[in-house]
């Protein structure tokens, strides 16, 4: 069994017990259907080094496994599954406030994925993919405060600057989309888009602000209902060339 506490300063500080497996899997039982799509959307506020997320991402690969085979074949497609596999990582958000855990966290999730990649896909494995997926993971994976909705700095202190998150999705076959959104304005949920495809305020009421799940599959809409900040699309395997 893994280790639920590092130190007593630790869960002293920042409440830092980690949830143990069999907790994790009876959770995400609880959503089930969700946790076993490739592309439904979680995020973990205080994600640790990534109990649930790193569950989320087995249970997706396996749908990933799945959606690959053709019909009346018994494999996965390489190709088919490499696309399938980065929208399953795509697709699981995380936000701690202790940098160690959030590099643990991806690199986590990275040896899940590149382990499940190279058994698909074996001679076929492409390492602009690799690239992508650590990217993605760098973006999706963040430094933050869940509280305040900032990123934090190296002590774990909020900067200026608020969480961004990153929605990944396949346009035209092999292109992947980014968009990305303040998240802030994300959980406000106070913009709507109107007609000719600009966004304006909507009314939220008071009790809605400030609501968050501790650990939710998060909205499949997001673009419907946050401030768009930058949009960049590009060959899935080529993520990493754009934006930062
Ligand atoms: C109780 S641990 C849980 C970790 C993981 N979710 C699990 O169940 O194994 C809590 C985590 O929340 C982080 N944390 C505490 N306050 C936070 C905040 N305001 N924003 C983001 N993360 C926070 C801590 O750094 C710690 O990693």
């Amino acid at each position: 069994m893994t280790k639920q506490v590092k130190s007593r300063e630790r869960v002293t500080e920042h409440g830092e017990v980690f949830t143990a497996e069999r907790e994790v899997n009876a959770m995400l039982d609880l959503v089930k259907q969700e946790t076993e799509r490739v592309d439904s959307r979680f995020l973990e506020p205080a994600c640790g080094d990534g109990n649930f997320v790193a569950e989320i991402l087995r249970r997706k690969l396996e749908a990933a496994k799945k959606r690959a085979i053709p019909p009346k074949k018994k494999k996965p497609l390489p190709l088919e599954f490499e696309k399938q596999s980065v929208i399953a990582v795509a697709s699981i958000y995380g936000v701690d406030l202790l940098l160690d855990n959030v590099i643990a966290c991806r690199e986590r999730l990275y040896e899940i994925w590149n382990a499940e990649y190279e058994a698909i896909c074996k001679k076929e494995v492409s390492e602009d993919c690799r690239e992508a997926v650590r990217f993605i993971l760098s973006r999706n994976i963040v430094c933050g405060n869940a509280l305040s909705l900032k990123t934090v700095d190296e002590n774990g202190n909020d900067t200026d600057e608020p969480i961004v998150f990153s929605e990944w999705a396949f346009v035209m076959g092999t292109k992947m989309q980014r968009k990305d959104f303040r998240f802030d304005k994300l959980l406000a949920g106070d913009y709507e888009p109107k007609a000719d495809g600009k966004q304006k305020k909507k009314k939220v009421p008071e009790e809605e602000y400030g609501q968050m799940q501790m650990f939710s599959p998060a909205e499949d809409k997001p673009s419907d209902e946050g401030e768009l900040l930058t949009t960049y699309i590009t060959d899935y395997r080529r993520v990493q060339d754009y934006g930062n």
